[in-house]
C-alpha cells in the first residue's frame, strides 16, 4: 500500500495574496467546503493577525468545516500565535502554522537578526503554538535560499521544540527540480530526529517551476504538499493543487504515495476560486482548462474514438468535467433550485437569502432557456457582490451604439442611495459605459485589466467581465455577469469600486516581524 500524501490547501491564504485576489469570509467559506468536499487534509485560511477580516474568516472557516484541518498562519511572535490561536479554536482539529525567515539575506536584509537569534527565537515560537494545540508547522521562510548547515539546525531544534510539520518554502520561487529534490533527501538525512516530523514543501512559481519542484521533494521524502487551486498565489503563483494530485494520482508507477482526495470535486473548486477571484484559467491550463481534454486535430479525434487511451492518459469524469451539464430551466421550482445549490456546496442562511436569489435565477431563466452549473455559481456570487447596502449600485443603463456614430451610454448609479445620472461618449460601448459611471463617481483609479468570458457556450451565454483597478497602490478585481456584456461590465466596474473604498489596513505576512 502507498503511503499518504497530505494536501495542505493555500488557496485562501498564500492564494489570497495575489493582487486583487482578496475574498469575503462568506466567499472563503464557500471555497472552504468545497475543498473539505474534496477531502483535501489541511485547509490554511487565512493569517488572523493581517485584519479583523482575516481573523473573523479563519474562524468562520474554523466553524464550518468538520472534517479537514483549519490552519491559521503566524509569524514568529506572541501577538501572532495568540490571534491564530484564537482563529482556530472552534475547529474540530486546528493547526498553527509559525515561521520566520532563514536566508542570510531576509536574516540581514529583512529582520536585522543574527541567525542564533533567529534559531532562538523559531524555537521559542513552536514553544507558544504548542501551548495552544499539538498540531504545529514551522516553516524557515526562503528555505530554497537558505544555507543547508543552518537548516539543519533549525529543523533539528523546532523538531525537538514540539513542530509535528517542518515545511521547506521555496518562497521565491528560486530553485530547480533537481536541486530541490536533493534539499529535501539531504534535509532528511542529516535533521537526526527527522523522523518525528512530517516533511513538507510550499513552492512558488517564479520560474513557472513550483509543480516540478514539488513533485521532485516528493520524490526525495515530503510528505506534505502546500498548494492552491488554480495556481493561484503571490506573484506568479504557487504549485497548482489540481496538477500536483492528479501527477501523482496518475503516475502511481514512479510515486511511492497518493493523495486521498475525491479528485471529481477539482473542476468544480477550479471555477469557484475562478469566479471568486476573477483570475480566469487559461484554455490550455492543465486539468482544469476548457481545452485540456478537447480533441483538435483530426487524427487525435480518430484515435479518441477508436480508444481512448491512444490520447488521454486521465479521465475527464475523474476531475470532474461532465458531459451533460444543463440542470435547471425557466419551469424549476424553488425546490429544484435549492437542492442543486446545496449539491454545488452552496447553502443559504436564511429564506430571504434563497428567495432573492431564486427571484435573480427567474430572471436569467427568462433570458437565457438552459441554466448550469456555472450560471448558478456567477449568480451566486453576484449575489454576495451586490449587496442592499454597497455604497454604489447600478439602477439603469441605455447604451447607444451603431456603425457610423459615436457610442454613448446613459446611466444611473445610486451613491449611498443617492440617484445620479450620468452621460458619457467613448470608444465602444464599454467605454462609453466606464466613462459614464467615473464622470458620477470621480474615483480616479486606473484600469488595470478588463476580460470577459462566456459562462457556459452559446450566444445566448452569460458575459462574466473581470476589471481590475487601482488607485495608490491598492488593487482590486470587480465582477459581473449578465447576458448583455455591457451590463456586465457595468456592474463589474461597479463591484471593483465597492471594493476600492474599504479600507485596506491589512497586515501582510511576509512584513517585518513585529518583535
Ligand atoms: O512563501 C512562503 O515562504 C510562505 C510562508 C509563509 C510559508 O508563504
Ligand atoms: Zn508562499
Amino acid at each position: 500500500m502507498s503511503e499518504k500524501l497530505i494536501i495542505f490547501d493555500t488557496t485562501l491564504r498564500d492564494g489570497e495574496q495575489s493582487p486583487g485576489a482578496s475574498m469575503t469570509r462568506d466567499e472563503k467559506v464557500r471555497i472552504a467546503k468545497v475543498l473539505e468536499k474534496m477531502r483535501v487534509d489541511v485547509i490554511e485560511a487565512g493569517f488572523p493577525i493581517a485584519s479583523a477580516g482575516d481573523f473573523e474568516s479563519v474562524k468562520a472557516v474554523a466553524e464550518a468545516v468538520k472534517d479537514s484541518t483549519v490552519c491559521g498562519l503566524a509569524r514568529a511572535t506572541q501577538g501572532d500565535i495568540e490571534r491564530a490561536a484564537e482563529a482556530i479554536k472552534p475547529a474540530n482539529s486546528g493547526r498553527i502554522h509559525t515561521f520566520i525567515a532563514t536566508s542570510p539575506i531576509h536574516m540581514k536584509e529583512k529582520l536585522r537578526m543574527e541567525p542564533d537569534q533567529v534559531l532562538e527565537q523559531a524555537v521559542w515560537a513552536v514553544k507558544l503554538a504548542r501551548q495552544f494545540t499539538d498540531d504545529v508547522e514551522f516553516s524557515p521562510e526562503d528555505a530554497g535560499r537558505s544555507e543547508p548547515d543552518f537548516l539543519v539546525r533549525v529543523l533539528e531544534a523546532v523538531i525537538d521544540a514540539g513542530a509535528r510539520t517542518v515545511n521547506i518554502p521555496d518562497t521565491v520561487g528560486y530553485n530547480i527540480p533537481t536541486q530541490f529534490g536533493s534539499l529535501i533527501a539531504d534535509l532528511r538525512e542529516r535533521v537526526p530526529n527527522a523522523d518525528k516530523a512530517i516533511f513538507s514543501v510550499h513552492c512558488h512559481n517564479d520560474l513557472g517551476l513550483a509543480v516540478a519542484n514539488s513533485l521532485s521533494a516528493v520524490m526525495n521524502g515530503a510528505r506534505q504538499v502546500e498548494c492552491t487551486i488554480n495556481g493561484l498565489g503571490e506573484r506568479a503563483g504557487n504549485a497548482s493543487l489540481e496538477e500536483i494530485v492528479m501527477a501523482v494520482r496518475t503516475r502511481q508507477d514512479v510515486f511511492p504515495c497518493d493523495t486521498t482526495l475525491d479528485t471529481t470535486q477539482i473542476v468544480t473548486a477550479s471555477r469557484l476560486v475562478s469566479n471568486i477571484t476573477g483570475f480566469a484559467v487559461q484554455p490550455n491550463k492543465a486539468i482544469v482548462g476548457a481545452n485540456a481534454f478537447a480533441h483538435e486535430s483530426g487524427i487525435h479525434q480518430d484515435g479518441v474514438l477508436k480508444k481512448r487511451e491512444t490520447y488521454e492518459i486521465m479521465r475527464a469524469e475523474d476531475v470532474g468535467w461532465t458531459t451533460n451539464r444543463m440542470v435547471l430551466g425557466k419551469h424549476s421550482g424553488r425546490n429544484a433550485f435549492r437542492t442543486r445549490l446545496k449539491e454545488l456546496g452552496i447553502e443559504f442562511k436564511s429564506e430571504e437569502e434563497l428567495n432573492s436569489a431564486f427571484a435573480r435565477f427567474k430572471d436569467l431563466a427568462d433570458k437565457k432557456h438552459e441554466i448550469f452549473d456555472e450560471d448558478l455559481q456567477a449568480l451566486v456570487t453576484e449575489e454576495g457582490t451586490e449587496q442592499e447596502n454597497e455604497h454604489f449600485q447600478l439602477v439603469s443603463l441605455k447604451v447607444c451604439s451603431q456603425t457610423g456614430e459615436v457610442p454613448e451610454a446613459q446611466l444611473v448609479v445610486a451613491v449611498n442611495g443617492k440617484e445620479q445620472q450620468g452621460v458619457a461618449t467613448g470608444g465602444g460601448p464599454v467605454d462609453a459605459t466606464f466613462k459614464a459611471i467615473e464622470s458620477i463617481v470621480k474615483s480616479g483609479s486606473g484600469l488595470q485589466l478588463y476580460s470577459v468570458s462566456n459562462i457556459t457556450s452559446g450566444t445566448d451565454s452569460q458575459g462574466e467581465v473581470t476589471v481590475r483597478l487601482e488607485k495608490a497602490g491598492h488593487i482590486v478585481n470587480g465582477q459581473g455577469a449578465d447576458t448583455d456584456i455591457v451590463v456586465a461590465s457595468a456592474k463589474a466596474y461597479i463591484n471593483g469600486l465597492n471594493k476600492l473604498i474599504q479600507p485596506t489596513d491589512r497586515e501582510h505576512p511576509q512584513a517585518d516581524q513585529p518583535i
